[in-house]
């Protein structure tokens, strides 16, 4: 009888020592949501852990994160008023700029990066200029306004811009302008491959981005299309990416692994707020063992090929691996 595998699994040392696949706090990047106003820290009921802030709270968390070993971060604003065209993510005094200006100043080693997109900006909650005829969302007359985002918060400071609308050309016409403005070092990371999920439910809690009619299904993507998430991620590769992602990331490990081996751009996956929720929920009716069963996921995500993991349980993660 041929035996083999045991025996590299009897010593705890022996086991460490042939690991493929380890998490550094290094890989992660954790998601903020800063609202308008002052004073307000208001957890999410579906998502435990996670707050909409002000951004004197926010300005608190970065400390903390900071000593977890977090640097790393990924903005998004929810506005004190909301219109047809997202005017406040244009405006210097807008949420987000002034979040990007009060972080960037209080924490400049933070690594700050910034959602570009409308749908929490706009009353309607789509994520772009809305095409009346078609009910949709104008791709084209987005992209203007999206270039107008980008600049601005490249102005304020930003260290990395999140562009993740999908709309067709966006890295494209982002790079362009972003260079014509003097900022060809600002890198871009694109939301490649992003699925329209039922698993962003709770997000839109806490971002208050629901959609009030339709869905986003014109313009994310179908879940049940393999070849063609890697098409998106080659061609936003292509067109510039500096990192590509996959969203959400749980049910797709598939695609992760295919657009991973198809390219040769550094890959980020978004653990979205469904997936987190799913777990505290378990977690909290006593039906898993809440912390591993997280930590075998962040593995999983690594395994599948993520280099970059944005996720909820970021805090949670640093803290765990401080203590080994
Ligand atoms: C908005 C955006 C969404 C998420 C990140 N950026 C929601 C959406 O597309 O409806 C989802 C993140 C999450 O569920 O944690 N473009
Ligand atoms: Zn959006």
């Amino acid at each position: 009888m041929f035996k083999r595998f045991r025996r590299l699994r009897i010593n705890k040392n022996l086991r460490d020592l042939v690991r493929e696949t380890s998490l550094h706090v290094e890989d992660f990047i954790y998601p903020l949501f800063v609202k308008s106003g002052e004073g307000i820290k208001k957890e999410i009921g579906s998502m435990p852990g996670v707050f909409q802030m002000s951004i004197d709270e926010v300005l608190k968390e970065c400390k903390k994160i900071q000593e977890l070993g977090l640097n790393s971060i990924l903005l998004f604003g929810i506005p004190a008023v909301k219109d047809s065209v997202g005017s406040d993510a244009l405006c210097e005094h807008g949420i987000i700029a002034s979040a990007i200006k009060a972080i960037k100043k209080d924490f400049p080693d933070m690594f700050v990066i910034t959602d570009v997109c409308f749908c929490e900006f706009t009353d309607h909650g789509h994520c772009g200029i809305l095409d009346m005829e078609n009910e949709t969302v104008n791709n084209d007359a987005t992209l203007e306004i999206l270039v107008k985002q980008a600049v601005l918060h490249a102005k304020l400071g930003v260290d990395m811009i999140a562009p993740s609308g999908m709309m067709d050309g966006t890295i494209e016409v982002l790079r362009e302008g972003l260079d014509a403005a003097g900022y060809e070092n600002l890198p871009i990371m694109a939301y490649s491959t992003k699925f329209a999920s039922a698993y962003y439910g709770p997000f839109r809690d806490v971002a208050e981005s629901a959609p009030s009619f339709g869905d986003r299904r014109s313009y994310q993507m179908d879940p049940a299309n393999r070849r063609e998430a890697i098409a998106e991620s080659v061609e936003d590769e292509m067109q510039g990416a500096d990192i590509l992602m996959v969203k959400p990331a749980l049910a797709y490990l598939d695609i992760i692994r295919e657009i991973k081996d198809a390219t040769t751009t550094p890959m980020a996956i978004y653990n979205v707020s469904g997936e987190y929720a799913m777990l505290k929920a378990a977690g909290k009716a006593g039906v898993i063992d809440y912390e591993r069963v997280m930590m075998e996921t962040m593995i999983a995500f690594k395994r599948a090929g993520a280099d970059i993991i944005i996720s909820y349980h970021a805090k949670e993660v640093a803290e765990i691996l401080s203590k080994k």
